[in-house]
């Protein structure tokens, strides 16, 4: 899909995102030909760079990027405007800027502090930059809980209409997220058998090795909760659980997604001690090395998560009592990120001292983007008939052998086209808020603090209590 000449206004342009995400996805858009001759980057901080000063960086950012014959030329696409969400400075020189191109699509990056969110739209608003081609892309997170969200959503609505704003969750943006709309609704196979009749229990993980490398300052204001299920785990949990839309337009899709997060059943005070579990790492060892623990790395005390384990159930026709089991942590024993549905066993075993499994279906997000789907057959050789789980694999690596675009490549791309598809509406970033808040709620009035976890395991052992009760266990993670 052809892309309109763009003028990209990255706010936070010296930040980690703007350097680690954005320019290198840019400068791979543009090495596949992606990007219209007039696109530019206009990249907006407090420093006083300069132009030079500011291509510069973005030559050591991008430098990871294999881009011969067209690194410099996409150097040259970029620009600098020194300017303060608090003083005038800069602005006029930006908006004289974007001026130059009157019929360019402006998108607007905020990839800053959250509390720079509504005083940038502000002042986007005050030099008449919110014009009809304009969109403003909100990078997560939006709020802390319901009501800073409502209020940054206002103060973004003041000035920008909900079509032009493109709140960003990355994890939509990944190609194995994309997929698992392809699979569900691109082949007649699975959805007669997507519903509470057919399916245990969905289990969603996503496990990063890593700890809370220089981010500890951020991180111990969110915890694992607010930086990774009410945003990415609720989206995954949303595409896998949501009715078909009527199309892959953009409020079919979110409003489908909204009822899931609608009907998630209510987890607070009452009942938060038996379907959640929070954990902070403790040292231990990770990738072959020893690692500190979460307050070591802070250096003050805190309750802050650093892992979540929790069973969320959708109280619908479709779903009613089928546990969605989800967990995410820090310092996990590697980095995985996959869906596993479990599909009910069968009725009855015909095969004498011998029980079926179920069949599973795995989709995996991260790392070796893949399918599998888990099925019984027939162990080979003439010792009778005895049975083994075997997997029907799709590697994504082997079976197309092409680079997977990062994320960003693809969403930022998206905001040009004008297509909110893969972004949260408003409406659905309240919604997973008004889940979340409740436990958050419930976790801080409880007098128990976080279950300490030995970095590089996974997570403390009533996390997996909690699959256990149910009579079930966590999938392995099949590395
Ligand atoms: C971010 C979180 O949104 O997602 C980080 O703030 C986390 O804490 C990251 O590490 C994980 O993203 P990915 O794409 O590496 O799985």
């Amino acid at each position: 899909i052809p892309v309109d000449p763009f003028t990209l206004v990255v706010f936070g342009a010296t930040g980690d995102l703007a350097r680690r995400k954005l320019l290198p996805a840019m400068l791979h858009r543009d090495i596949a030909g992606q990007l219209p001759s007039a696109a530019r980057i206009i990249g907006v901080a407090r420093r006083d760079l300069g132009r030079d000063g500011y291509r510069e960086m973005a030559r050591q950012s991008v430098k990871g990027v294999d881009a011969a014959g067209t690194l410099d030329a996409f150097i040259e696409r970029i620009d600098y405007v020194a300017a303060d969400a608090g003083d005038e400075k800069g602005w006029d020189g930006l908006a004289a800027l974007i001026a130059e191109r009157p019929d360019d699509t402006v998108v607007f990056y905020l990839a800053t502090s959250p509390d720079l969110f509504v005083p940038i739209a502000e002042k986007i608003g005050a030099h008449g930059l919110a014009q009809a081609r304009a969109r403003i892309v909100l990078e997560k997170p939006i709020g802390k809980n319901a009501a800073s969200a409502l209020t940054v959503n206002e103060g973004i609505g003041a000035v920008f209409p909900e079509a032009s704003i493109y709140r960003i969750d990355h994890y939509l943006g990944k190609e194995t997220v994309q997929n698992l709309m392809a699979l569900r609704f691109g082949n007649a196979l699975f959805e007669p058998l997507w519903n509470s009749s057919h399916i245990d229990n969905v289990q969603i993980t996503v496990a990063e090795e890593l700890g809370v490398e220089g981010r500890a300052g951020y991180y111990d204001t969110a915890g694992a909760m607010r930086d990774m299920v009410q945003n990415h785990m609720l989206q995954l949990l949303c595409l896998v659980a949501m009715e078909p839309p009527s199309s892959m337009k953009a409020d079919p899709v979110r409003d489908e997604k909204l009822k899931v997060l609608k009907a998630l059943k209510r987890v607070d005070a009452s009942n938060a001690g038996q379907v959640t579990v929070r954990g902070q790492y403790r040292a231990g060892a990770s990738a072959g090395g020893a690692v500190p623990g979460y307050l070591d790395e802070l250096g003050t005390a805190s309750g802050t998560e650093t892992f979540v384990a929790l069973k969320a159930e959708i109280g619908n026709w479709r779903w009613a009592g089928v546990p969605f089991y989800l967990r995410t942590g820090k310092r996990l024993p590697c980095r995985v990120s996959e869906i596993v549905v479990t599909f009910r066993q069968v009725p009855h075993s015909v095969f004498e001292g011998e029980t079926p499994q179920p069949n599973r279906l795995l989709i995996r997000l991260q790392p070796d983007e893949g399918i599998k789907l888990y099925l019984m057959i027939k162990d080979p050789g003439p010792g009778g008939m005895r049975l083994k789980h075997v997997s029907l694999d799709m590697s994504f690596a082997a079976a197309f052998g092409v680079r997977n675009p990062d994320a960003y490549e693809r969403l930022i791309l998206d905001t040009v086209r004008g297509n909110q598809t893969l972004f949260m509406r408003r409406d659905e970033v309240e919604a997973a808020w008004a889940w979340v808040d409740p436990i958050i709620e419930a976790w801080q009035a409880s007098s128990e603090p976080p279950k300490s976890y030995t970095a590089g395991t996974w997570g403390p052992s009533s996390a997996i209590a909690l699959v256990e009760r149910d009579g079930r266990s966590w999938a392995e993670a099949d590395v």
